[in-house]
């Protein structure tokens, strides 16, 4: 499995609690790239968890999504994104700066997201709201290709090895 990255580009990780989104972020883009509302949820509250910090810490998240994209750097968002009208927003968004969005998306089994998710060790999300999430996920699977991303790239169980490369993009909008 090869993906391919413009330099810049919006990066949205689409996926269940448990799919492997922020594994997958670590393994292939820099520290400073990836934007992870858990990481906002614990900043401004010191539980990654507490869904009652999630509304600032989106706000705070799209601060630094914006911020970047305006410097023509890539942000990686690393959230659920299972919303059709989150990820119109963020495409909308980097559309502005004429930056390509790029999706990369779980979609594997629903036995995978659980399997993974109630066997992490730091924080396990309730079984029924990755239920929810699964059927959200089927839901935007289908929506995905549709919704006028440059690219999507859907990982699929058994896709062991993800080759990430990273490309120049043209000159549209960057020498201007
Ligand atoms: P992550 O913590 O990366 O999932 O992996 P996530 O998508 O970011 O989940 P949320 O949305 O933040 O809740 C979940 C577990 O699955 C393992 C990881 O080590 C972690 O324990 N994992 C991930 C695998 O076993 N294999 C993989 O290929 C990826
Ligand atoms: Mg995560």
């Amino acid at each position: 499995m090869t993906i391919t990255v413009p330099e810049p580009a919006l990066v949205l990780l689409v996926g269940p609690a448990g799919a492997g989104k922020s594994t997958f972020a670590h393994a292939h883009f820099r520290r400073s790239e990836v934007v992870s509302s858990d990481a906002m949820r614990e900043m401004l509250s010191g539980d990654a968890a507490d869904q009652g910090a999630s509304a600032e810490a989106f706000r705070v998240l799209d601060i630094i999504v914006n911020g970047r994209l305006r410097r023509r750097l890539t942000p990686v968002v690393d959230a659920t994104n299972l919303r059709a009208a989150n990820r119109r927003r963020y495409r909308r968004l980097a559309a502005r700066y004429g930056i390509p969005t790029v999706v990369i998306a779980f979609d594997l089994q629903a036995e995978t997201y659980q399997r993974r998710n109630s066997g992490r060790v730091d924080r396990i999300v309730p079984e029924p709201v990755v239920a929810d999430h699964i059927d959200r996920m089927r839901a935007a699977v289908e929506e995905l290709r549709g919704e006028g991303h440059a690219a999507v790239y859907l990982l699929r169980d058994g896709d062991s090895h993800v080759d990430l490369t990273r490309q120049a993009s043209d000159a549209a909008g960057a020498g201007s």
